[in-house]
């Protein structure tokens, strides 16, 4: 594996951390504090390709590698993980899905749009009752010839209220079990289709979660994604991917801590001496700046092997389960070299703390990336 960025790839660096610090930085605590959807910010991530950033330019996206999209997604979210997130559901559970799965018509009605930014997009499997058990979805597609008939609800939708359109997850045929799932593309404002409220949480608060709730929805057959019965591979391997988009918003959250930590204790006085001089903080640096770099090289080899056409499904899980909990262990820290000050708003990392607590838990909790790779080092081991 080469380590060295391309100059490309050095490029997209920086340009995403020049767009976080100008556009992202400004308004966070505010948005955060009000549960506010980064509308203008959003528009122009698409205007800088990173709403589809993966995607064939002939389909409206950016033609850019995944090691490219790791570094721009760990650059929004060191200081915006909320904007991350909307980043990342449409990149990786959104278009790329449309573009591996879909057909050409499909492609130029609704990829285009997702990818160039224009509109944004969600992805719709979890319910009330399954989680993580994806395969026990309650939600029913009834197939009606030239139609399906849709109802049910979804839950922990990111990007649920501003979305255009929806890629849903439902039971046709529950003989089948997952063999009978399907999965749909389905527009905002068609009749049945209502948004419940949105989730007021512990973190990521600037993105925008909802439940979506479907009564009798009619939807057209040549709105399902591949063949009847594809659904649940479908979300499966869409998951694979979007677990590296949520591997480097989990990253980013760590370096952004840590990046700010390591400032304070370079200013911040304590027994005459910068608080970086005492060793139980330098060790907690250390310790930070290790592990993140261990995080960040889990999450190249998976883009790296993605671009590759392989399997990653086990890659992808190791680097979501790792970077997560590093930027979990990472903000903690952060707050705690930053004393009193970490616990008020104004410093950040209390804001990271809080977000980086929902990558141990969505595309995947922690112990379902566990069965993953655990499944996968048995398989493997035959
Ligand atoms: N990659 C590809 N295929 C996979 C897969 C993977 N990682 N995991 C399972 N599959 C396939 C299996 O090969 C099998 O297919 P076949 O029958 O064709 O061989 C099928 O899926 C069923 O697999 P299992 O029998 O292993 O199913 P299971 O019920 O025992 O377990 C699971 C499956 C891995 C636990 C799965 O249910 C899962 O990943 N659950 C977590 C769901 C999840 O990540 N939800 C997040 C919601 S999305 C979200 O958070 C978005 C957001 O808004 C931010």
């Amino acid at each position: 594996m080469n380590f060295n960025l391309s100059e490309e790839q050095l490029m997209i660096q920086q340009a995403a951390r020049d767009f976080a610090q100008t556009e992202l930085l400004p308004g966070v605590i505010e948005r955060d504090n009000q549960q506010k959807f980064p509308h203008e910010q959003v528009k122009k991530m698409g205007e800088l390709g990173f709403m589809g950033m993966m995607v064939d330019p002939k389909y409206g996206g950016a033609g850019m590698d995944s090691i490219s999209y790791v570094l721009a997604i760990e650059e929004i979210a060191k200081i915006d993980a909320s904007a991350a997130v909307v980043m990342s559901v449409n990149n990786s559970l959104v278009c790329a899905g449309l573009e591996k799965f879909c057909n050409e018509e499909q492609k130029m009605k609704y990829l285009k749009p997702l990818a160039s930014g224009e509109v944004i997009g969600a992805f719709a499997l979890s319910e009330p009752e399954a989680g993580s058990d994806a395969t026990s979805q309650q939600t029913t597609a009834v197939d009606k010839g030239d139609h399906y008939i849709l109802n049910g609800t979804k839950n922990w939708i990111t990007n649920g209220g501003t979305a255009t359109y929806y890629i849903v997850i439902a039971q046709t045929d529950p003989e089948k079990k997952h063999k009978g799932i399907n999965a749909f593309i389905v527009e905002k404002g068609w009749e049945g289709f209502a948004i419940g409220p949105k989730e007021d949480k512990l973190g990521i608060r600037g993105s925008d979660t909802h439940s979506l709730l479907f009564t009798d929805v009619k939807v057209p057959k040549e709105n399902r994604i591949g063949e009847d019965g594809f659904g649940f591979n479908f979300a499966m391997a869409v998951l694979n991917g979007g677990r590296i988009g949520i591997a480097s918003q989990a990253l980013g959250i760590a370096s952004g801590a840590y990046e700010l930590s390591l400032k304070y204790a370079q200013v911040r006085k304590a027994f005459k001496t910068e608080i970086i001089n005492h060793q139980a903080i330098a060790f907690k640096l250390a310790d930070m700046a290790t592990s993140i770099m261990a995080a960040r090289m889990l999450c190249y080899k998976a883009a790296v092997e993605k671009d590759e056409g392989k399997d990653i499904s086990e890659i992808g899980a190791m680097a979501k389960l790792y970077s997560s909990q590093v930027a979990m262990d990472t903000s903690i820290e952060a707050v705690q070299i930053h004393g009193g000050y970490g616990y008020v708003k104004e410093y950040h990392v209390e804001r990271m703390m809080r977000d980086a607590k929902i990558t141990q838990i969505y595309e995947g909790t922690s112990e379902i990336q566990k069965i993953v790779i655990s499944r996968s080092i048995v398989k493997n081991s035959k």
